[in-house]
């Protein structure tokens, strides 16, 4: 049994608890999502991304720190070679350190592969990208995603029984809010969670952002023409807010950093590929935990020090204008989200 004690240890200036940390184990994917990446993407260099040992020492020292969530992401965290050894290790922490949660954020193409080895590791919660249900647009969107793919993906998930599985829309107009409420319908039918999102204006891309993006507003009120929908209190200790669907087991949710900036609550951190710590998601203030991981191999003091003193440098919150040119160069795919 867990018989960790959770005190809080990582506490930033203005009083805020991060008790979540969202880590990157590759910057690389299958898709090439139009709001996430560039036509031409440059990758990481392999011997510059953190090892999997690593990654585990990492998130153990972390744990070990009071954070009790982490959710694994990527770019596509499936893609990794051996990415069931890293589940394996990290849902082990649950027995030694304060962790709770161990989840993870996929676009779902390779899931059918790696579902039985993500139950077997305590996998708790499965977020799963889906912006059409159209296989043409969908291969559109994601400029090669095979759309059967995923939706076998979600299948065995649901099929697995995780304590939650969210599927994550980003809404652009002209690009598929008409899809809005066949989104919604669908996750009903499922009996699942969906998140909209607000899209974020992280690396250069191909279309002009501000013409594309769609606040939550109006998501909102598309779904309420045709939905019951009950503001709900419950979190995931995430920035969505909720919504319960009359008649439905399913929640909806909105992730809404432009029109609902959700900063003074934040408890997260997130760590890149290559192991830098970054304190926002819209800023760059980080430090470089490779370095201290690699000049003192298996010694978690140092890397202990270096994330509480990392608590000081935590900004306040984004700065995100969808009107203006990106002024964050790093592409979602490097943190995320
Ligand atoms: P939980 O944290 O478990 O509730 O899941 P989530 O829905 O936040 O995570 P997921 O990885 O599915 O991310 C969904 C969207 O939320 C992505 O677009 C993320 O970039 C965004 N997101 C997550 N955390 C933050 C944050 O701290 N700030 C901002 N601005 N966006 C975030
Ligand atoms: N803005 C908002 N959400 C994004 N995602 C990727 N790029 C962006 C962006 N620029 C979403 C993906 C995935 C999650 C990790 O982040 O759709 O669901
Ligand atoms: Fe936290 Fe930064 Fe996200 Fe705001 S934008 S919720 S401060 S990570």
């Amino acid at each position: 049994m867990n018989t960790h004690s959770n005190q809080p240890q990582l506490i930033d200036r203005f009083g805020r608890a991060v008790t979540y940390v969202r880590m990157s184990i590759t910057d690389r994917c299958d898709f090439r999502c139009v709001y996430c990446m560039d036509e031409e993407m440059t990758f990481m260099p392999r011997e510059q991304v953190l090892t999997l040992e690593e990654i585990v020492f990492l998130l153990r020292t972390f744990c070990e720190l009071g954070v009790e969530k982490v959710r694994i992401t990527g770019g596509e965290p499936l893609v990794r070679r051996n990415v069931d050894w890293l589940f394996k290790h990290v849902g082990e922490l649950k027995k030694t350190t304060a962790l709770k949660e161990l989840n993870l954020t996929t676009n779902g193409s390779q899931l059918t592969k790696y579902v039985d080895s993500l139950v077997d590791a305590g996998l708790d919660r499965i977020n799963i990208s889906l912006d059409s249900l159209n296989p043409e647009r969908f291969r559109q969107l994601t400029r090669n995603g095979d759309l059967s793919a995923v939706l076998d993906g979600i299948q065995a998930a649901k099929t697995a029984g995780f304590k939650g599985i969210k599927l994550n829309a980003v809404i652009m107009k002209g690009r598929n809010d008409d899809e809005i409420l066949d989104l919604a319908r669908f996750a009903i039918e499922q009996g699942i969670d969906i998140s909209y999102i607000e899209e974020m204006p992280l690396g250069h891309v191909t279309h002009q952002r501000n013409e594309s993006f769609c606040s939550s507003d109006e998501v909102l009120a598309t779904l309420q023409s045709e939905l019951t929908l009950q503001a709900s209190i419950e979190t995931t200790g995430g920035p969505a807010r909720y919504y319960h669907v009359a008649g439905s087991r399913s929640k909806i949710g909105f992730i809404s950093p432009h029109s609902h900036n959700f900063c003074d609550s934040c408890n997260r951190v997130r760590v890149t590929t290559e192991g830098r710590l970054l304190l926002c998601l819209g800023q760059e203030h980080s430090m470089d935990l490779r370095s201290i991981i690699r000049a003192n191999p298996g010694n978690s003091d140092k890397l202990k020090q270096a994330i509480i003193a990392s608590m000081q440098i935590k900004p306040k919150g984004h700065e995100f204008d969808i009107n203006a040119q990106p002024i964050i160069f790093r592409h979602m795919s490097v943190t995320g989200g």
